[in-house]
């Protein structure tokens, strides 16, 4: 267990706090969806509430070590401010921290915030150099890391801080790892794992640790169309890793020795290119034709998926049934979401594009845990440590 706000006392102290307010945002700087700003609000209130005057860091996109407008954090101190009802104070400072920031961080008052600019401008954040993250440190007290999404990264930030600070870590940070670790250690039986998306390559780690763990195993997405290759289907023109087809056959063995339930979509919606309005029909996954590719589940799949899902008592799913973002091949994420949405049973969407769907179809809040890290909630669940989580104290 990590030591968290509450064990130690914030009053007076100055306190630096690592978010990840990696929010989508549109071309003119328009925050289109502030979950991972909400999802801050309970440890910065209780910061101040305590007294102490709140330093927060955090980065935007991957501005490549440079400081570039397109990805400056202002859109996000204004909205902080009004979420607040106080001035957020947002140095301007391309290189995120100098002698003027550590001026006015030390000039801070009880219950005042500040927002520095993206830890990313500086090459030195992704590199975790030492004396970028002794800058850092050098403005506060105490490092609280309350970035999940990011904590799959040894940042100066996220890691290196702690080297010179004592480190602990906010409520998100808390709960995030208490769910998704509880749902894996101690999972209510059935256990069932959804995994999606685009590519195989890309979860074979996390489906490899789930088979250990779970009663059964849905793959859809993208990614269902090389194991369906490794069973010996031809799958036209869909999204395929032929070099992963024999470690897709290794997994499917591993389901059959573990006696876990492996299912992946019997039929599908085939297109002819990959738009929306492409000309499309549905297909047993057994004979799809040449020249089409599979871009979503089809109905057959999606009821089989909603029963296993309605007999699960523990689901955590990641990666979506199909291309959601196009409403043609939509049904099958939705159908999904939907069934998850009305069981009773604990539910866990882990991060990136599924939360985007369940948020999409406004199913959010039908869900017992919406992660806020997409490649950390991976990671965590293949059963690495996580940097930034490792460095904080235990307790
Ligand atoms: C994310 O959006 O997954 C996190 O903010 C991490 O971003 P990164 O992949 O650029 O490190």
């Amino acid at each position: 267990m990590k030591k968290t706000v509450k064990d130690i006392d914030v009053t007076g102290k100055r306190v630096i706090v690592r978010c990840d307010f990696n929010v989508p945002l549109t071309e003119d700087g328009i925050i289109t969806d502030d979950t991972r700003i909400t999802s801050a609000m309970p440890t910065i209130r209780y910061l101040l509430d305590g007294g102490a005057s709140v330093i927060l860091m955090s980065h935007l996109g991957r501005p490549k070590g440079k400081a570039d407008p397109k990805y400056s954090l202002k859109p996000v101190a204004e909205h902080l401010s009004e979420l607040l009802k106080q001035k957020v104070l947002f140095p301007n400072v391309p290189e995120v921290v100098n002698d003027d920031v550590a001026a006015l961080a030390k000039k801070m008052e009880p219950g005042q915030v500040m927002l520095l600019e993206n830890v990313r401008f500086r090459k030195e954040e992704t590199e975790n150099d030492p004396a970028f993250a002794e800058s850092l440190a050098g403005l506060a007290d105490v490092f609280v890391n309350d970035a999940f999404g990011t904590a799959h990264r040894a940042h100066a930030s996220t890691a290196g801080i702690a080297d010179y600070l004592p480190a602990v870590s906010g409520f998100l940070l808390e709960k995030e790892i208490a769910f998704l670790g509880n749902a894996v250690a101690n999972p209510e039986r059935p256990f069932l794992a959804i995994m999606g998306g685009a590519k195989v390559s890309d979860k074979i780690p996390v489906i490899e640790k789930l088979l250990d763990r779970v009663d059964s195993l849905i793959i859809g997405g993208g990614m269902a169309y090389t194991f369906l290759a490794a069973k010996g289907f031809s799958v036209g023109k869909s999204l395929l890793e032929p070099e992963m087809k024999e470690m897709a056959s290794a997994l499917m063995k591993k389901a059959e020795n573990k006696g876990v339930r492996f299912l992946l979509p019997i039929d599908v919606k085939v297109g002819k290119s990959f738009a929306n309005d492409t000309m499309w029909a549905y297909y047993d996954a057994e004979t799809m034709p040449e020249g089409f590719m599979g871009l979503d589940i089809g109905p057959t799949s999606m009821d089989i998926f909603a029963d296993e899902i309605k007999n699960a008592k523990t689901i955590v799913w990641n990666g979506p049934m199909g291309v959601f973002e196009m409403p043609n091949f939509a049904a099958g994420t939705k159908a999904v979401a939907e069934a998850m949405a009305e069981t009773d049973a604990t539910t866990i969407i882990g991060g990136g594009d599924s939360a985007a769907a369940v948020k999409l179809f406004g199913l959010e809040d039908k869900m017992t845990h919406v992660s806020t890290g997409g490649g950390a909630s991976l990671e965590f669940l293949e059963g690495k440590e996580l940097p930034g989580v490792a460095v904080l104290e235990d307790k």
